[in-house]
């Protein structure tokens, strides 16, 4: 049985306007689902749906005593990541999705789509979710709808984005929305018995930027699943974003305050997937004097205020974290955060039904189910196997988080004081260094690479160029991008934020970070206020300025002087050949790299000569 289109408006909220209930309409005759729900977001409904999840077998309740309201998931093998191989910018011109995205003809794409579409979503119901990206009605926020076949996305929406009824009365007024399709690719004959985790082989992440679609196909995992994250906030807003001059960005956002003036700094960061944006957007300073408060933790969309400064806001609502490696030690406020109403991905249940990684607090006990459902016991740990995947996630809403900034919802954001750009580099790049003029902030965002983690499928480890931390998430040509950050620049004139180079992943012989990172990288945000502040001075470098050690508050680290030459040593041997890996990565992008970034790296490579020469 299949819902007709009658059925469908009169089961919709008297709030749908009718384009709205026209275009569920014609996504439901096409997939075909059993009946429509449509979602409001209410309490009453998460219970519902978690209910129905944990009877299905699709979710594990975890112990109310220790995770109240929290569920667990396992995930096919198969279904982990987010599949870039299988992700489609389909505008008009191919040049326009650029060299480094995968291209289809948008005619094409919709063809093969209403072919797999087609019936994809039978014996499952349809949801439909209102949502809002960004506080509800903010001047910088945006709506869209998800229909999706997965109760499992439903909720994981519940706790990313501002999602329900509030959403659909804006819709109602008449607010743009983007439309967003999702189905898991498992549609169910009559009688037959569903999988805990449906998915299908066959992948497509696809956007059409022209037209501010999505539409995803196979996988129910993260930000191929959950499309108001990556492919709504990044994918097309970042399309948005340079039609209409503001910018969409994977970047962390928070607040420093100094206790001692009580003045406030406020920093973004972009570093790529899994390389740390959780862990310095919650960040315990090790040293006395600062406060962080959290504002967001993966996206930031940044316009400029009628003060000509650059605001920023987190389009979320939750955080959708990377399990392990976080512990009461690396991210005490992450674990506070998701003690309750929390979603868990991939990871292990201990049998007093609780969860367990690599690298939380706990041993590993005796026993545990791992992430593939099967028991494990040490003997498994000394073969190799871990308990639970490296891509393993917690869904918690931000809320929680005990150093959410008060104004983490401010509707108009918060004014940027500072940008980082980062990467996993076991070698080559400086704990810290800043731009020279503005357009060198571009060229250091423009050549961020970045040792490959388990965010994506992919060969873990090898180094890959990830301008931005934006390579898997631009709507369009990278080289355009980076073209739409020196207007930015342009526009925003001296109040545009200095960028600065970070890296807390620099390794020794023994293969030892240098850099104890986490709390400590504090002293990196101290150094970079008392820059902006004017208070110290920098050493001009062949990568951009950094800071003298004695400026530097290295107080109480095991930071060797030794260790301090080390994270900033400079080999012009290896920098040669990384200046010239740089050029022939940007070669691919023609002459859509802007003139500006060409001349840094000139002068880049002018000022290693002289490094080498010297
Ligand atoms: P996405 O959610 O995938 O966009 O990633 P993210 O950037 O938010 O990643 P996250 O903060 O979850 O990164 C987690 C990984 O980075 C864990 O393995 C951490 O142990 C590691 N990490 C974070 N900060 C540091 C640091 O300062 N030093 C070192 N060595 N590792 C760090
Ligand atoms: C990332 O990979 O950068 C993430 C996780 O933040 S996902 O939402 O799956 O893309
Ligand atoms: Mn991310």
């Amino acid at each position: 049985m299949t819902v007709d289109a009658t059925q469908i408006a009169e089961g919709a909220p008297e709030i749908a306007p009718k384009e709205l209930v026209d275009w569920v309409a014609e996504v439901a005759r096409l997939t075909k689902p059993e009946e429509v729900i449509w979602c409001d977001g209410s309490d009453e409904e998460w219970d519902r749906l978690t209910s129905e999840m944990v009877e299905s077998g699709m979710f594990t309740r975890l112990n109310p005593d220790k995770r109240p309201n929290s569920f667990l998931a396992r995930s096919l093998p198969s279904d982990v990541a987010r599949v870039e191989s299988r992700t489609f910018i389909c505008s008009e011109k191919e040049e326009d999705a650029g060299p480094t995205n995968n291209w289809a003809d948008p005619k094409e794409m919709k063809e093969t789509l209403r072919g797999v579409f087609d019936g994809a979503m039978r014996g499952r119901p349809m949801y439909v979710i209102p949502f809002s990206m960004g506080p509800i009605g903010g001047p910088i926020s945006q709506l869209g709808i998800e229909l999706t076949d997965s109760p499992y996305v439903v909720v994981n929406m519940r706790i990313m984005t501002r999602m329900g009824t509030d959403a659909l009365k804006l819709i109602g007024e008449g607010q743009p929305w983007v439309p967003a399709v999702h189905s898991v690719g498992a549609p169910l004959e009559p009688g037959e018995e569903d999988t805990t985790w449906p998915c299908n082989d066959e992948k497509y992440i696809t956007h059409f930027p022209e037209t501010n679609e999505i539409w995803s196909f196979g996988s129910g995992y993260g930000g191929n699943a959950l499309l108001g994250k990556k492919c709504f906030a990044l994918r097309i807003a970042s399309t948005m974003a340079r039609r209409d001059g503001w910018m969409a960005e994977h970047m962390l956002i928070l607040r420093l305050t100094d206790k001692n003036s009580g003045k406030q700094f406020h920093v973004t960061a972009a570093f790529p997937s899994a390389c740390g944006k959780t862990n310095l957007a919650m960040l315990q300073p090790t040293i006395e004097g600062y406060e962080v408060e959290t504002v967001g933790d993966d996206i930031a969309w940044m316009r400029p205020g009628p003060d000509g400064r650059l605001y920023a806001i987190n389009p979320e609502a939750g955080f959708f974290g990377v399990a392990p490696g976080t512990s009461h030690d690396t991210n005490p406020m992450a674990m506070d955060t998701m003690q309750s109403n929390t979603i868990f991905t991939n990871v292990a249940l201990t049998d007093d039904g609780d969860v367990w990684w690599e690298g939380c607090d706990e041993p590993l006990p005796e026993h545990l189910i791992d992430w593939h459902g099967n028991d494990y016991t040490p003997a498994d740990a000394e073969e190799g196997k871990l308990a639970a995947h490296p891509n393993s996630r917690f869904t918690t809403p931000a809320a929680q988080c005990p150093i959410i900034c008060d104004d983490w919802e401010a509707p108009q954001g918060v004014p940027v004081d500072a940008i980082l750009f980062g990467g996993r580099r076991a070698t080559n790049v400086p704990l810290v260094a800043e731009q020279y003029e503005p357009a060198h902030g571009v060229f250091i965002g423009a050549s961020v690479a970045s040792e490959q983690t388990a965010a994506a499928e992919g060969s873990v480890g090898a180094l890959r160029h990830d301008p931005f931390a934006m390579l898997p998430f631009c709507g369009y040509n990278m080289a355009d991008y980076w073209g739409h950050w020196l207007e930015m620049q342009d526009k925003l004139g001296d109040k545009f934020p200095k960028v600065y180079q970070v890296n807390w992943f620099r390794k020794d012989e023994d293969g030892r970070f240098i850099w104890p990172g986490f709390g400590d990288n504090a002293r990196v945000l101290d150094w970079i206020v008392r820059r902006a502040d004017g208070e110290v001075e920098a050493i001009d470098g062949p990568t951009g300025r950094y800071p003298k050690r004695e400026d530097f508050n290295l107080e109480g680290t095991s930071v060797s002087e030794e260790d301090w030459d080390k994270l900033f040593q400079i080999d012009p041997e290896a920098w040669m050949k990384e200046i010239d890996a740089t050029e022939e990565y940007f070669s691919q992008f023609g002459d859509h790299v802007p003139g500006p970034v060409q001349e840094q790296l000139a002068k880049m490579r002018e000022r290693m000569e002289a490094v080498k020469n010297s």
